[in-house]
């Protein structure tokens, strides 16, 4: 374990000095471009402007062969694209794979100054982080980069969960914690080939009453580890994502997934489809009427202290800090997005 004083040194010599706060960001979506798709290249500076984040992305679903077009399919379109204040975002290979040190040194030698995030696949623990770390300083000095690239990990697999406290606080470069809900699936044997969502086998059945039909409630499938990443992130200061949602023609249990994870802490989700776009948007965008009665409790409780009742509900310290949560989101979302400002009142 480092000692406190040498956690945020620079790992080389030159390289920048590591975040103590990450910068604050709206990240309600990551959108996936596959680079190396000259005509997704094409439709990247209109995307960039509807989305949050633009994710160039090079490990799975991009076939062995393109791995190359990829990586430089994404520097070119990184080159070409004016991102204004929407984040760039690349999903290297993972670390036992053939292409990861060349996506790593070549994307850093040649857009390092311009990219935000770096996503690390199939983190395992904490061992994982200080490899891109080290390597990250290294080629930061080298090539003069002015600010730190951080990492982002993917949750995908039994050991990276048994690790993810480990994970969240191995590096000040840590940005924070997506659920890659496929391979995580895969990893632990569980008997679903789904990308993310419910299944309609995992449920609890209420009690037998004579011949009474008995009813089945399905049950969220990825709730113990997304209160298990949330509670590692929070800890951590760093922000805890839901994945990806493969079912693009299940719009409303797309929603559904994403506001679960919302309500228990998440900050953004994947959209691997131009109709998830929208879908996150409206999930991680505070709702205007809790924005509304947020509000109402911080102007009764203008220091924070002692207890007031709202509508015939208790108010005291704790729910100030709930109405400063969701009020200050509001805030970042207002900043990016002058309609739901409005809707607001900011
Ligand atoms: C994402 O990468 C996943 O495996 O779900
Ligand atoms: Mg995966």
């Amino acid at each position: 374990m480092k000692l406190p004083r040498q956690f945020f040194k620079p790992l080389a010599i030159g390289a920048p000095a590591p975040y103590r706060e990450l910068p604050v960001q709206l990240e309600r979506m990551i959108h996936f471009v596959p680079p190396h798709l000259e005509k997704m290249r094409n439709k990247v500076p209109d995307i960039a402007k509807q989305v949050d984040v633009v994710l160039g992305n090079l490990e799975d679903a991009i076939p062995s062969d393109a791995k190359e077009a990829a990586r430089r399919g994404f520097i070119e379109m990184a080159k070409a694209t004016d991102f204004g204040s929407t984040g760039l975002w690349t999903r290297i290979n993972c670390l036992n794979s053939p292409w990861v040190l060349d996506d790593i040194v070549e994307i850093v030698s040649e857009i390092g100054g311009k990219l935000d995030v770096i996503m690390l696949p199939k983190v395992e623990g904490a061992w994982d982080v200080h490899y891109l770390d080290q390597l990250l300083a290294q080629l930061e000095a080298k090539h003069a980069i002015g600010k730190p690239i951080l990492i982002h990990a993917i949750l995908e697999t039994a050991e990276g969960v048994k690790n993810v406290e480990e994970i969240a606080s191995a590096s000040p470069r840590m940005h924070g914690m997506s659920l890659g809900p496929a391979d995580l699936a895969a990893s632990r044997a569980m008997k679903t080939t789904r990308v993310g969502g419910g299944h309609p086998d995992y449920k609890v059945l209420a009690d037998a009453d004579g011949d009474t039909p008995r009813a089945g409630y399905q049950q969220d499938l990825w709730h113990y580890t997304v209160g298990k990443m949330v509670d590692a992130c929070a800890a951590n200061g760093i922000k805890p994502f839901y994945g990806p949602f493969g079912d693009f023609s299940d719009l409303a249990a797309c929603e559904s997934q994403f506001r679960n994870a919302f309500l228990q802490g998440c900050v953004g989700a994947w959209s691997l489809h131009p109709t998830q776009i929208d879908i996150a948007k409206r999930v991680f965008s505070p709702d205007p009427g809790e924005v509304a009665f947020a509000l109402k409790i911080l102007e009764a409780m203008p220091d924070g202290a002692g207890a007031v009742m709202i509508d015939g509900k208790m108010q005291d310290d704790a729910t100030w800090k709930q109405a400063k949560v969701i009020v200050d989101l509001a805030r970042i979302v207002a900043a990016k997005d002058p309609e739901m400002g409005k809707a607001y009142g900011l």
